[in-house]
């Protein structure tokens, strides 16, 4: 199905009070862990979006029940070994660069093979980066260019390991936990440290996790095999899926906004970081700790004299999924924005140094882009007055959704095409926006 969104007007002042859904990352952690704990979990306000979806509908494949209704989301785990499944059965991953990537590690000593498919933009990325380290676990994989469709087979002797995971990647880390999981012995992992909610939600389960930091690594020690019993859990709301109504907010003239109940895990936060440094007006309200994880309210002021940016290297893991709406507002402070080594964002659902580059060049701004650096020129005066359409970017929901932002702040006429991409992550998006008086066709 085509579809689109038309945007002619910027959205007036607005000053609301909102809730975003679950958080993804969280989310898939807690049906991929609940599949594999003895008995029923429960979670609540779990994000109810395709990635999801894909996730349940993976577990379900591997021989586990669950139960999705309005009020929660429950599965029937049979425990580390309970998988059971005919041999060659196909599960597809859709979009999910996280379910596709965490289910080798659940399926580290499954006795049948699975055959991992995804659409075309995750068909289109790289798996050598969870293949490496599954396969000195012992597992059988066998793939084209390290690419899907990929076929995996468990052992039946996996071994630990000792890993250096280098890329700051949460899904290369939180592959190698799930396999540790199920594996006899220590498994070593030494890493540039990037999201830990799969160490958080493993404390939060008694599994038997050292994580010791150092200057500029972290040192993850996990001893496996221990059957854990079903959890009740409680899902935050996705900063992910704020950042958008941050940046709203942040662009717009004379706002306010207060979004409730958000997961701000200071391995997320990088953006709220980023943008206090380009002087914009953000506050955290109302902190708490739930289960390990930090929660808050995020209160955001409209901003009307931003700095750029620098962009500090240990941002870009903070901040991985945030870059795209962190280039939008920059493109309007005052002076040039830097961004280095931040190359895995060419490794995302598209290309989105390309699409950023292509982008702000559309609408005016001055960008120098390499193979991992990006510099922003920004210009505050910026005025849009053209029709400006935006397509072919691989169905990238986060693109999507910049684009949609910058419709409503920038000015200008614009057609933004694959708009059913944003089910991936927020299906509510234009819902809410549109709760907030943005007119969009
Ligand atoms: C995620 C990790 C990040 C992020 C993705 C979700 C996770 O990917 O971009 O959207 O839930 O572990 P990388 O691990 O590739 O950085």
């Amino acid at each position: 199905m085509r579809t689109k969104a038309i945007i002619n007007e910027k959205i007036r002042k607005f000053n609301k009070e909102i809730i975003v859904p679950g958080d993804k990352s969280l989310s898939i952690r807690f049906v991929l862990l609940a599949s594999v704990a003895i008995g029923k979990s429960v979670a609540y306000n779990i994000l109810r979006s395709q990635d999801v979806l894909s996730s349940l509908n993976a577990i379900k494949k591997l021989g586990i029940k669950y139960n999705l209704n309005k009020k929660n989301c429950e599965i029937y785990g049979k425990g580390l070994d309970g998988f059971n499944f005919k041999n060659n059965t196909k599960i597809d991953a859709g979009n999910s660069g996280t379910l596709s990537r965490l289910i080798f590690g659940l399926l580290i000593n499954s006795k049948n093979s699975i055959i991992l498919k995804g659409d075309k933009s995750l068909s289109q990325r790289d798996f050598l980066r969870v293949i490496k380290p599954m396969k000195m676990f012992g597992q059988n994989i066998k793939s084209k260019n390290n690419k899907l469709p990929i076929k995996i087979k468990g052992t039946n002797f996996s071994r630990p390991i000792n890993y250096n995971e280098l890329k700051g990647s949460a899904q290369i880390k939180s592959c190698i936990l799930l396999a540790a999981m199920k594996t006899a012995g220590e498994t070593k992992i030494k890493c540039i440290p990037s999201r830990d909610h799969t160490e958080k939600l493993f404390k939060y389960l008694k599994l038997p996790i050292k994580i010791k930091k150092e200057k500029k690594f972290e040192n993850i020690t996990l001893k496996g095999k221990k059957n854990y019993k079903g959890f009740k859990y409680v899902v935050p709301g996705d900063i992910s899926s704020s950042a958008f109504f941050i940046a709203l907010t942040v662009l717009s003239k004379n706002s306010k906004i207060l979004i409730k109940n958000v997961n701000v895990n200071n391995s997320r936060t990088g953006i709220i970081d980023i943008l206090k440094k380009m002087n914009a007006n953000i506050y955290l309200q109302n902190k708490r700790t739930y289960n390990g994880e930090k929660i808050a309210d995020i209160f955001v002021r409209s901003s009307n004299k931003l700095k750029p940016i620098n962009c500090p290297v240990k941002m870009n893991s903070r901040s991985i999924d945030e870059f795209l709406i962190v280039f939008l507002i920059c493109s309007v402070a005052n002076g040039i924005s830097k961004f280095r080594k931040i190359d895995e964002l060419r490794s995302k659902e598209t290309d989105r140094l390309k699409f950023a580059s292509n982008f702000l060049k559309k609408i005016g701004i001055k960008t120098k882009v390499n193979k991992n650096a990006f510099k922003i020129y920004g210009n505050p005066n910026i005025k849009l007055n053209n029709t400006y359409e935006i397509k072919n970017f691989d169905k990238d929901h986060r693109a999507c959704m910049m684009s949609i932002i910058a419709a409503l702040t920038l000015g200008g006429k614009w057609i933004i095409h694959d708009t059913d991409s944003i089910k991936t992550s927020f299906p509510n998006f234009l819902k809410i926006l549109k709760n907030l008086g943005a007119k969009i066709n």
